[in-house]
């Protein structure tokens, strides 16, 4: 027998509902008054599915029939399906910013888990923070799962024009300022932005965070790139809800797959896709629950050797992820860089990463370019370092015009996002197309929860004047729709003393792209008059969970897990008495 192989008595679930004694008994009387005779759960594989539906999550809107499908997969394969509701951390409504609380999904799922009679898990998920949330927490978590992403809405569409989730916003957002858009062309564009259940369906957060799951194999092989409205998502739910019964049986726990190498490949596929730079967090923070130490520097040397291949706005120019699905989605776009990735890795499926690119293709080579003939050679991300960001900033070059590569301009700083809007909004407000826009006070602590503000509005002055693009930067991030010359993720953040607390108005700030260096020319003696002067911020928090949260989350460029969460903090807690 092999004995790696879970039987009907050492199942996990086993020790809630076997033994001959009063806990037991507790057990299996509640079982009874939820409407199951043993036959229904006994001795088969309990599946936790975590839920992230919510009415107020327009990304998960099919969620509710969604879990069907996967229930009808998990009866099929002899398991036993218990939906579990789990938070929904929706990325409109929540604010101050859905990063706040995407520590809180992520030790929701880990108790979740732990506390219940659960064998294996399906973790529903998509909208941006859900995916590393539900990852992080079920790794930690440790029993065999798989994650079902949302898949993208439908193509936007307004007046016979495509539009693509945020970056046509933004863009006709501006268009609006500038007085060139009516309002009931506005409210046209409102009404066809985002037509369908489904996450963003340009290549921003959701959608990388997705590809990252898929590539690291937590999905089932190309599931990220199905629309959510398409009838391929009912089955690859159904697929999901079968596979992972026999992954209980295979006892095929997240360590087999999540691994320095498929973090890698992970790594190469998001820079492939021209990844939100949010991928940088939570990528980093999802590794390091594995236990595996990915860095900025690590992310960079990939970043300067990948070439930008999928054509996905908003890095790519032309299509959005329907598109990229019809064109063979991720298996097709992984398939087409298989040079460059561990096809030796583990997945969900019990195959590799190879075996379950077998058969891929390609079917719209200007959607998914060859490795030969990029969007880009390099440039999804770039680490800058230098005196205003010593532990590291981010910047995605492929999206931002390359005359700011180069860029030496003074620094129109503000220090919290109230003002800066209200100034942005004056049209005698002193800027040219040299000033470097400065937002501070918006990191993990100062935001709080790192809100996604680094894509700071042009001023109306310049907008007037045709300019679309500036150099910005800030402790925040932006959202994976956004594009232009944002340098986001200053590290470490202006509220607990970064030396962005120290640039002043007037201070000439430079961005050397090539040498991935950003400086303010200011003398170290200043600096140090400066820093001796400076005072902290008065707390944000004085209870509940965002004093939690700004007393335990850590910095940009470490991923923002609570100190107490990651994998190094202490050992992993033992299962609970029964
Ligand atoms: Fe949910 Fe964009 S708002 S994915
Ligand atoms: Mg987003």
């Amino acid at each position: 027998m092999d004995q790696t192989r879970k039987t009907p008595d050492t199942l996990r679930s086993a020790r809630w509902f076997a033994p001959d004694d009063l806990r037991s008994f507790g057990h299996r009387s509640r079982m009874m008054q939820l409407g199951y005779s043993e036959a229904d759960y006994m001795g088969r594989p309990m599946i936790g599915i975590l839920n992230t539906w919510s009415e107020l999550n327009a990304c998960h809107s099919h969620f509710p029939e969604r879990v069907k499908d996967v229930k009808r997969g998990i009866l099929q394969a002899g398991g036993f399906p218990v939906e579990l509701p789990t938070l929904s951390v929706d990325e409109t409504f929540t604010k101050p910013t859905s990063m706040l609380y995407r520590n809180m999904l992520a030790m929701e799922v880990e108790e979740n888990i732990h506390s219940h009679p659960l064998d294996g898990v399906v973790l529903m998920g998509g909208c941006d923070k859900s995916t590393p949330g539900l990852v992080m927490g079920a790794i930690t978590a440790g029993l065999p799962m798989i994650y079902l992403p949302a898949g993208p809405m439908l193509r936007g569409n307004y007046a016979g024009q495509v539009l693509g989730s945020g970056s046509d916003a933004w863009k006709y957002w501006d268009e609006r300022r500038a007085g060139n858009i009516s309002d009931a062309e506005w409210t046209g564009v409102q009404g066809g932005i985002a037509r369908s259940a489904g996450t963003c369906m340009t290549m921003g957060t959701a959608s990388t965070m997705t590809a990252i799951a898929d590539a690291m194999g937590l999905t089932m092989p190309g599931a990220s790139s199905i629309p959510a409205a398409d009838s391929g998502h009912q089955r690859m739910g159904a697929d999901c809800g079968r596979r992972i019964v026999d992954m209980v049986w295979e006892d095929m726990t997240p360590d087999v797959i999540v691994t320095e190498a498929s973090v890698r490949n992970a790594a190469l596929v998001a820079m492939a896709t021209g990844c939100s730079t949010n991928a940088v967090v939570h990528l980093i923070a999802m590794a390091r629950r594995a236990g595996v130490a990915l860095t900025l520097d690590d992310l960079d040397a990939l970043g300067r050797t990948t070439p930008l291949i999928a054509n996905v706005r908003p890095s790519g120019k032309d299509y959005l992820m329907e598109d990229f699905f019809y064109a063979g989605g991720l298996r097709a776009l992984m398939a087409q860089m298989a040079s460059l990735l561990d096809t030796s890795c583990m997945t969900v499926t019990g195959k590799t990463v190879g075996e379950n690119l077998k058969d891929a293709v390609v079917y719209n080579d200007d959607v998914i370019r060859p490795l030969s003939n990029p969007v880009y050679k390099e440039g999804s991300l770039a680490v800058l370092r230098g005196n205003l960001c010593p532990n590291g900033a981010v910047i995605k070059p492929a999206a931002c015009d390359p005359i700011y590569y180069q860029h030496q301009g003074p620094a129109l700083v503000f220090d919290s996002y109230p003002d800066m809007k209200a100034a942005i909004e004056d049209e005698d407000l002193e800027v040219t197309p040299d000033t470097v826009l400065v937002l501070r006070n918006a990191g993990p602590q100062g935001g709080p929860g790192m809100p996604e503000w680094g894509m700071l509005p042009i001023p109306k002055a310049l907008i007037k004047q045709g300019y679309r693009d500036m150099l910005r930067i800030s402790d925040a991030r932006m959202s994976g729709t956004s594009y232009g010359a944002c340098v986001l993720h200053v590290a470490p953040e202006s509220y607990v003393g970064g030396p962005l607390a120290l640039l002043k108005t007037g201070d000439i700030v430079r961005l050397d792209l090539e040498n991935r260096r950003l400086d303010m020319l200011v003398d170290d003696s200043e600096i140090t008059r400066r820093r001796a002067a400076w005072v902290a911020p008065e707390p944000k928090f004085e209870r509940g969970w965002g004093w939690m949260y700004s007393k335990h989350v850590g910095q940009a460029d470490t991923g923002c897990d609570f100190d107490y969460l990651q994998r190094d903090f202490g050992a992993a807690a033992s299962e609970p008495d029964i």
